[in-house]
């Protein structure tokens, strides 16, 4: 006979279920910080030799006269790549180049362009890097608004460069390359790679960003999603996530625990292809950069991208920016 007495109550049933899910949950969360850290200090580096650096291959850097692009630009020619760089002032350019080839004694082509005239440019890119094995598209030219802006008074031109130079180009210089990079990963029996910079302005929906932050939020469903179609291509396409790092775009000098240079940013970038790091809910996107790592994992393990917490914060941090901002130019304007 059956003793009733033994069974557990519905509220011990509901308990034992809400043990099991927080066991569950704690084991998650410990793995998935567990696989952050491994990817950050244990896995090796990428390597190179797997997209072309030993077979006299190219790399396709787009707005590398300054800031990330040329460092992305001296990184990979120190890996072993010849460099073609793109943006608007030749004389940068041009003093890259040269710094690039003396020091890595690796080749350079340069194409100055202003992306925002998009067919212009692209049809100019495509006659600079005719021939050659390109194997590597680093995706870097971006635009963000001058000051934080409420959207409503955002001006036309802003939104218009914004949304051409972030997506409509990255879009179209990347078609124009995809039949490129297959060929050389097919030529070499080897892979290509697809590197597209993505911001934490997009990560996190971004009040007085909202133009930039759509349009990197829209980079990183994009490049995801191309990710799974390349694959049989040997294409291997990675969205790289950052919160701020020293450059004219940000506007900040003085690095911090926070805040690398260039330098270091890129580095940890280039490292990291094919790992995670603070992405660890991404698909073929990396978080690489230690802390912007640790706060990514944390805002995804706590209260989310999407909270109104974290929205809330933005919205505050962007509004005093917006406010210091717009003091400084006041300044300047008296000052003229
Ligand atoms: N810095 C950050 O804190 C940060 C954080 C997250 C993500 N990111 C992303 O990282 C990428 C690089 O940012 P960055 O901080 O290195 O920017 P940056 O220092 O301002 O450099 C931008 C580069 O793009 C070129 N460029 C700008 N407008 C162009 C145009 N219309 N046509 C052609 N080239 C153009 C610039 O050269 P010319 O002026 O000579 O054209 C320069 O080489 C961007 O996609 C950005 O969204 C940056």
């Amino acid at each position: 006979m059956l003793d009733l007495n033994i069974l557990p109550t519905p509220v011990e049933y509901i308990l034992y279920g809400c043990l099991f899910l927080g066991v569950a949950k704690a084991t998650i969360l410990v793995l998935s910080f567990g696989s952050l850290l491994f990817d950050l200090l244990l896995l090796p580096k990428a390597s190179y030799k797997k997209y072309g650096s030993a077979n006299n291959c190219w790399a396709l850097v787009t707005g590398s006269s300054d800031g990330l692009g040329a460092e992305y630009a001296r990184q990979l020619a120190a890996k072993g790549f010849n460099i073609v760089l793109a943006s608007r002032t030749l004389s940068k350019l041009e003093t890259i180049a040269e710094e690039i080839e003396s020091k890595y004694k690796v080749s350079t082509k340069v194409v100055a362009v202003d992306v925002t005239k998009v067919d212009e440019a692209v049809t100019q890119i495509a006659a600079g890097i005719e021939g050659l094995d390109v194997s590597v598209l680093i995706n870097n030219v971006g635009q963000s608004h001058s000051i934080p802006v409420p959207f409503a008074e955002t001006e036309l031109s802003e939104i218009t460069n914004i949304i051409n130079i972030n997506n409509v180009f990255t879009l179209r210089i990347t078609q124009l390359l995809i039949p490129i990079l297959a060929g050389t990963a097919s030529k070499y029996k080897a892979h290509s790679l697809i590197l597209t910079m993505g911001s934490f302005g997009g990560l996190l929906p971004t009040p007085y960003l909202a133009t930039y932050s759509g349009s990197k939020a829209f980079l990183q469903n994009w490049s995801a999603s191309l990710a799974a179609e390349l694959k049989a291509d040997k294409i291997d396409v990675e969205f790289v996530l950052s919160y701020l790092v020293t450059s004219a775009m940000s506007k900040i000098r003085r690095t911090s625990w926070m805040i690398p240079n260039p330098k270091s940013f890129v580095a940890s970038a280039l490292n990291s292809v094919g790992k995670r790091v603070g992405a660890q809910e991404r698909f073929a996107t990396t978080t690489p950069f230690w802390s912007h790592a640790l706060m990514h994992f944390g805002i995804d393990q706590t209260v989310g991208v999407y909270s109104t917490i974290a929205n809330s914060l933005n919205f505050d941090m962007h509004k005093s920016i917006r406010v210091r901002a717009l003091k400084k130019a006041e300044r300047a304007r008296k000052e003229q």
